[in-house]
């Protein structure tokens, strides 16, 4: 490895010949620098302040030179030493570029492959319906609510005017939490089995006008066949205020099915009963398929029932410390997958839930 050599004398070509060397000997070096710490080695060891080969330079050359070549070393030893920087900072940049383009190359992308495909999910044909049905009422002005699917019995029931041991109960084939025999029956979980305590969540939340609407899963033992599963989905809708008639709830669903089926479809209302609504009523919409004529999918009776609906039966009210000499309202609940099986055609509810890519696919 270089060291500086001691000058034998101070001829001009002596000087030239020993400033020759130590360039070549530093162009050698900065090639020989692999890498950055390699080259921050050599660097050191060049332009160290302290004893680094240029300031070797200053002490072994220039002080000793007699006083008459003082001027002439002094002006060669600084062109020298500026020399020697410069390659230095050349050679660092030139690996500092190299080091770079190194970094980009490993970097580029090659925008001539293909791409990845990522196919696009599409909504499940239940949460379509639901979602189309929300749209409808939020444009009526009803806001969304949402409430536990794990329930007590007294938002399932006591509070919808379904009294303990009352018969009302079993037409709901209901699905307990077990180990509750301690609890007070208002206070029993069980899984709701429909979406209807939301209504009562809801009154309890807000002040009077009321218009909300809750879907939601509801859950019943019930086994799974084409017209049933244990668990479903339900969409309530309420509807509080003063002067609220049966005309209004004929008007709001009759509204509501025409969006979802189209305004050739005819509601039929007929006299049913729920505990929570009085009147209470059974809705049916004329066969979308056939128009009323009387097909598979209707049965040949030209009509299809929906859902069930009536008056809030003013006990409710009761319930919620709701002014039921001042207030009236409606209320209604229908199934989701109902609704779907209608709108599509489809004619087993169990291909909702199978997860058969061949049934799904139909809806993308
Ligand atoms: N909760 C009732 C059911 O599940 C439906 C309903 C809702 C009826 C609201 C009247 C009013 O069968």
């Amino acid at each position: 490895m270089y060291s500086v050599p001691k000058l034998e004398d101070y001829s001009p070509a002596s000087l030239d010949k020993a400033a020759a060397e130590l360039l070549s000997a530093l162009e050698a070096e900065s090639q020989a620098a692999a890498d950055a710490k390699a080259f921050e080695e050599f660097r050191n060891r060049w332009m160290a302040r302290k004893n680094g080969i240029l300031s070797q330079i200053n002490d072994m050359w220039l002080k000793p030179a007699p006083g008459p070549s003082k001027r002439d070393v002094g002006q060669r030893v600084n062109a020298l030493k500026t020399a020697a920087e410069e390659r230095i900072n050349a050679a660092q940049s030139r690996a500092a570029g190299s080091a770079n383009d190194a970094k980009l190359k490993a970097e580029t992308v090659d925008i001539s492959l293909p791409g990845i495909l990522r196919p696009l999910g599409v909504k499940h044909p239940v949460l379509r319906v639901l979602d189309e049905l929300i749209d409808v009422f939020v444009k009526m002005g009803y806001s969304v609510a949402e409430g536990p699917e794990v329930e007590t019995d007294y938002y399932n029931f006591e509070a919808l005017n379904f009294p303990p041991n009352h018969p009302a109960r079993d037409t709901q084939d209901t699905l307990f939490i077990s180990g509750q025999e301690k609890r007070a029956q208002r206070d029993r979980l069980l899984l709701r089995t429909h979406t209807s305590p939301v209504q009562i969540r809801s009154m309890e939340r807000l002040k009077p006008p009321v218009r909300v609407i809750c879907p939601g899963k509801v859950f019943r033992n019930d086994a799974p066949d084409a017209t049933h599963s244990p668990m479903f989905h339900q969409i309530e809708g309420l509807c509080v205020d003063t002067n609220i008639t049966f005309g209004d709830l004929k008007g709001t669903l009759e509204h509501a099915m025409h969006s979802l089926f189209g305004s050739s479809v005819k509601t039929s209302f007929r006299p049913s009963f729920f505990p929570f609504t009085e009147p209470s009523v059974e809705v049916s919409i004329s066969c979308p398929f056939c128009g009323g004529k009387g097909c598979r999918p209707c049965k040949q009776s030209g009509w299809i029932e929906l859902l069930g609906a009536g008056m809030v039966d003013p006990n409710v009210f009761g319930f919620v410390n709701y002014d039921a000499q001042k207030l009236s309202g409606f209320a209604f609940g229908m199934g989701v997958e109902r609704l779907a099986m209608m709108k599509y055609d489809v004619d087993d509810i169990q291909q909702f839930f199978y997860g058969d890519m061949r049934f799904l696919e139909q809806f993308a």
